[in-house]
């Protein structure tokens, strides 16, 4: 049986991990599983359950565990044909880790990789990226700057209008850049325990950092 291949996705908030989640489930032919995409789009749903997820993400503030391993569990089921998935957001603090690991094993007993590829940038530059981000509701991401959409308020991919995260002011970043420290940095240990940290320096070109990330993954056969 062919092993199953998994992979995390960690960094501060605006460190690249969306633009480059896509183009490694480009390549590798993966799906994604991005809990701050499921959960902003049930927001947008407007349904009861998704303005009590507004007021939690617009402050920047985690969402409860049991919500987000519900929606993990339910997005793991409906790809458990393919041969893995990379995880964009999850897990965010330990006991999320925990019930990550449980469920793989509990589903793919030994038979199956995962690898954690953290991208580091600096608060400074964070802030940077997060005021010039503009996204649309299809999950496509731009810079003003950087990765620049042709009109500057146009998807390139679905042609609708992009718009402003709210938690991307200023103060809300700040936020969480703090729970990030808080909850995620302890976290990173458990990888690098086991030797299974790709780190990877966020301040360069995103074309630059792509072709890192395959690098690394290439030397560990992924
Ligand atoms: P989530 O959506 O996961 O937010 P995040 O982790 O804070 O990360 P971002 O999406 O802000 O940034 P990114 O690293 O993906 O950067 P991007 O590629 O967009 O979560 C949002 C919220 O949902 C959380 O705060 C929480 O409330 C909730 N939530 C989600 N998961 C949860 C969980 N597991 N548990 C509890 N709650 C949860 O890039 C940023 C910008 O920079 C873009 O404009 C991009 O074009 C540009 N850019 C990217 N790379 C470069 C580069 N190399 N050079 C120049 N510009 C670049």
């Amino acid at each position: 049986m062919i092993k199953k291949n998994f992979l995390v996705f960690f960094g501060p908030p605006g460190s690249g991990k969306g633009t480059q989640v896509e183009k490694v489930s480009q390549k590798f032919k993966l799906p994604i599983i991005s809990t701050g995409n499921l959960l902003r789009h049930e927001q947008e749903e407007g349904t009861p359950f998704g303005k009590k997820l507004s007021s939690i993400l617009n402050r920047g503030e985690l969402v409860p565990d049991i919500i987000i391993n519900k929606i993990v569990a339910e997005n793991l089921e409906k790809i458990s044909n393919i041969k893995g998935a990379i995880f964009d957001g999850f897990p965010r603090n330990e006991k999320q880790q925990k019930f990550l690991l449980r469920t793989l094993k509990k589903v793919y007993k030994d038979n199956f990789n995962i690898y954690a590829v953290l991208i580091n940038l600096s608060e400074k530059i964070i802030l940077e990226r997060l005021t010039g981000r503009r996204v649309c509701e299809c999950g496509e991401t731009y810079h003003l700057l950087y990765n620049p959409p042709r009109n500057k308020n146009i998807c390139l991919k679905c042609d609708k209008k992009l718009f402003i995260r709210e938690d991307d002011k200023p103060v809300i970043v700040k936020n969480r850049i703090k729970i990030y420290q808080r909850e995620i940095v302890p976290i990173l240990k458990f990888w690098e325990n086991k030797s299974s940290l790709i780190i990877i320096n966020g301040k360069k070109k995103i074309s630059e950092i792509n072709r890192n990330i395959f690098r690394e993954l290439k030397k560990i056969n992924f």
